[in-house]
């Protein structure tokens, strides 16, 4: 079977696949790939973000962490680390890469973990564009017991599909099979999502204006990395950005 993360019947179980876990940490996140581009400006973003809106470190939960991207970022950053996926081998991929959390496999059903040391962090990244409408709320389910209210933190969620951005075109013009598992998620969605879970919207902060193509496909390959650092770094880059970072707290 080709195994694509895009296939969202059996989304969850696509990251039990060993040979899946190695393509997303060997090939996807491979150094100098588009994919790691962009979580390295994530990374710089966040943590300037995490310092200024923490007065001391947060407690992070990481949800679907997977190989435990989102907690490396944080790095030294946060009093401690848990990271929770339904994947034994995203787990095992996260352990070794030494990611400093504690590891918790967890169901895809069922009681979801609680901890209500504050501050908190809850992060889910890579995880709503592809995932099912349950499992979208399952992960803000969790989020929002781990924030019950207002001042119990913060919760960071990525979109890696923008519907606003210029990803949007591959959906419109991309070849008619690709148009079968094409997801996007619109910051409408995210917006209804969130208020349907009792959080508003804090911040929202862009991470790259193009799309893996042009990193990829000369002429411009040696170009788009550069102008993306550029471009991605403003202000009005979320509206249009492919890759989006929401942060949010519980509405008082
Ligand atoms: C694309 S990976 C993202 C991993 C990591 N968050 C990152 O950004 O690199 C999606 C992850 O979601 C996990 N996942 C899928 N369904 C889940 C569920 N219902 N509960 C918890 N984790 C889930 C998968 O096992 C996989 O590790």
């Amino acid at each position: 079977m080709e195994v694509s993360e895009e296939m969202r019947a059996d989304y969850t179980d696509v990251f039990k696949d060993p040979g899946a876990v190695a393509k997303y940490s060997e090939e996807t996140y491979a150094t100098g790939t588009f994919s790691s581009r962009v979580s390295e400006r994530q990374r710089q973003w966040l943590r300037g973000f995490v310092s200024e809106a923490f007065p001391e470190p947060p407690v992070q939960h990481d949800f679907a962490c997977g190989t435990g991207r989102a907690i490396r970022m944080l790095a030294g950053m946060v009093a401690e680390a848990h990271g929770y996926d339904t994947s034994e081998a995203m787990l095992a991929k996260a352990a070794e890469l030494r990611t400093p959390a504690r590891l918790h496999l967890v169901g895809a059903t069922g009681e979801l973990p609680v901890d209500d040391r504050r501050p908190a962090l809850v992060t889910v990244f890579r995880l709503l564009l592809n995932a099912s409408p349950s499992v979208r709320d399952r992960a803000m389910d969790f989020a929002a017991g781990m924030l019950p209210d207002a001042d119990a933190g913060l919760l960071v969620c990525e979109n890696h599909g923008n519907a606003g951005s210029i990803r949007h075109l591959k959906a419109v013009f991309g070849r008619p099979d690709s148009k079968r598992w094409f997801a996007e998620l619109s910051h409408a969605d995210v917006m209804e999502l969130f208020a349907r879970h009792g959080f508003e919207l804090v911040a929202r902060q862009g991470f790259t204006m193009l799309t893996q193509g042009f990193y990829s496909r000369a002429p411009l390959s040696w170009l788009a990395p550069p102008l993306d650092d550029l471009a991605s770094r403003r202000r009005w880059s979320a509206a249009a950005a492919s890759d989006v970072l929401y942060v949010a707290r519980r509405r008082r």
